[in-house]
């Protein structure tokens, strides 16, 4: 009997499946930043056992229907809102993610793109480079303190702790908004758990880490902005769709906030047009979070060991829903 057959939906380290390798015949897309096609996808699901998936890939019923054999899902994200884990469930094939390998690296880029916001660092980068620097001024790209001003954390998981740790040699006092306490958060870091509008209210930098769901969808309309302070900028590293965009620029055009971070689109690759993209007080990123080498090659060598962890009949380290065991 041959290997099982696994298809990767993008082109990774490839060195970081070997261990993979010995348990699997692998197929990959061949193109870093071209999704796989949607028919190609389905064509190599027909076959596959195993699947290693990306953020932007739609795992849904009719893909997973069109897999008969497979197994296992493996995403190479800790989100999973691009997976229809219900459907995988009931089908019996497990679903995991890459948690914890990618907290350190998504928080030091969160609070980077908290500091670049803050301080206008990619203002200030294109005005030297457009040689529009021409005097030493006392206001010239004059940003925000970010020591000792109020971080409001929505999402207290893994990398919103981290966050918060990062905060703390800012001297920053922490609040945040969680499903639950995080007594160890309150306990090592002194974050104080807040309501979700005193969090709104109190905080200069409002930052999202929450997971997309139900709950969260549209989390952050108009209504939420207006409560912020008109001093405040808002960060985004979680998923586009905890944010109504249309309403976020209408609070950056009525001056209601101050500046906004974003790594997250609802529509990713947001569209070079798109009338966020023209604010100079929006600095946006193109979804880089757990983007370091390191970090990414990990992530690789994770997937690849969940999938053969299922393929030996021993369950990954990180499965998204136990139940199919
Ligand atoms: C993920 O892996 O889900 C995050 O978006 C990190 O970039």
């Amino acid at each position: 009997m041959g290997k099982p057959f696994v298809y990767v939906t993008r082109k990774v380290p490839e060195h970081c499946l070997e261990e993979l390798r010995e348990f699997a015949e692998i197929e990959m897309w061949q193109e870093e930043e071209i999704p796989v096609k949607r028919e190609v996808l389905l064509e190599k699901a027909a076959k596959a056992e195993g699947i290693i998936t990306m953020l932007s890939d739609k795992v849904d019923r009719e893909l997973m229907d069109a897999a008969p054999n497979l197994k296992v899902i493996a995403n190479l994200a800790v989100g999973f809102d691009n997976i229809d884990v219900k459907t995988a469930t009931e089908k019996g094939i497990v679903v995991s993610n890459t948690p914890d390998v990618l907290t350190d690296t998504t928080a030091d880029l969160t609070f980077g793109l908290l500091m670049a916001t803050a301080r206008r660092l990619p203002e200030a980068v294109n005005y030297v480079k457009a040689g529009e620097w021409k005097n030493w001024g006392p206001l010239l790209m004059a940003g925000k303190d970010i020591h000792h001003k109020t971080i409001g954390i929505v999402g207290m998981g893994r990398i919103g702790a981290t966050v918060a740790k990062r905060a703390t040699g800012f001297d920053m006092n922490i609040l945040y908004h969680n499903r639950s306490r995080k007594p160890e958060a309150e306990a090592d870091l002194g974050a104080r758990y807040v309501s979700f509008d005193e969090l709104i209210e109190e905080s200069d930098y409002v930052v999202c880490l929450a997971p997309m769901t139900e709950d969260t969808k549209d989390l952050f309309n108009y209504d939420v902005f207006k409560q912020m302070k008109t001093s405040a900028i808002f960060v985004n590293a979680s998923r586009g769709g905890v944010v109504l965009e249309d309403d976020l620029q209408r609070a950056l055009d009525e001056k209601e906030i101050a500046a906004a971070g974003l790594d997250v689109f609802r529509q990713e690759p947001i569209d070079a047009d798109h009338p966020l993209l023209a604010y100079d007080n929006v600095v946006a990123l193109p979804h880089i979070g757990s983007a370091s080498v390191e970090t990414r090659e990990e992530m690789t060598r994770m997937v690849g060991r969940h999938v053969a962890n299922v393929f030996v009949g021993r369950k990954p380290e990180y499965v998204v829903n136990e139940s199919v065991f």
